[in-house]
C-alpha cells in the first residue's frame, strides 16, 4: 500500500495502561483492542493503520514529522495529558501538511478545568472526544473521507 493509504494513530502518555487505567473514565478496552478494531475498519476502506504509543513527548513529535515525510493520509492523535501542555506538539502539527485529527476517549470539557484548554486542538484539523474507544473509529471514518 502507498503511504497515502496509511493512517498513523499516535497515542501519548499513560495510554499504554488502557484497560486498567481509570476504567470508569477511559473504559476497559486496551490499546491493542482498539488497534485491532481500527485495522478491521480500515481494511475494506483500502487503508492501513500504523498504531504507536509513547510516554515521551519527543517521540510523538518525531512520529508527526515521519507521517508527514511519508506522505501519510492522516494522523489520528491522542496526545494524553500533552494535549493541555505541549506547545511543541502544537508547533509540530502547524509545521506539517498531513491533517491531524485529535481524539480523546473522555470528554475533557466535562472534566477538571485544567483539561478544558487543548493546545493540540488549536492546531488540529478537528477533534473527536467523549465517545470512549468509538472516538477512534469516528476519527478513522473522518480521516478516510478527507
Ligand atoms: C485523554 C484526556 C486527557 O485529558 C488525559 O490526560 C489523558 C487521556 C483522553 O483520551 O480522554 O491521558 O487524552
Amino acid at each position: 500500500m502507498s503511504d497515502q493509504q496509511t493512517i498513523f494513530v499516535l497515542n501519548g502518555p499513560n495510554l499504554n495502561l488502557l484497560g486498567t487505567r481509570e476504567p470508569d473514565v477511559y473504559g476497559r478496552d486496551t490499546l491493542d483492542d482498539i488497534a485491532g478494531r481500527l485495522e478491521d475498519q480500515a481494511l475494506p476502506l483500502g487503508l492501513s493503520i500504523d498504531m504507536r504509543q509513547s510516554n515521551h513527548e519527543g517521540h510523538l513529535i518525531d512520529w508527526l514529522h515521519e507521517a508527514n515525510a511519508a506522505g501519510a493520509k492522516a494522523v489520528i492523535l491522542n496526545p494524553g495529558a500533552y494535549t493541555h501542555t505541549s506547545i511543541a506538539l502544537h508547533d509540530a502539527i502547524k509545521a506539517i501538511k498531513v491533517p491531524v485529527i485529535e481524539v480523546h476517549l473522555s470528554n475533557p470539557h466535562a472534566r477538571e478545568a485544567f483539561r478544558h484548554k487543548s493546545l493540540v486542538g488549536q492546531a488540529a484539523k478537528g477533534t473527536i472526544a467523549g465517545f470512549g474507544a468509538m472516538s477512534y473509529a469516528l476519527a478513522l471514518d473522518a480521516a478516510a473521507k478527507l
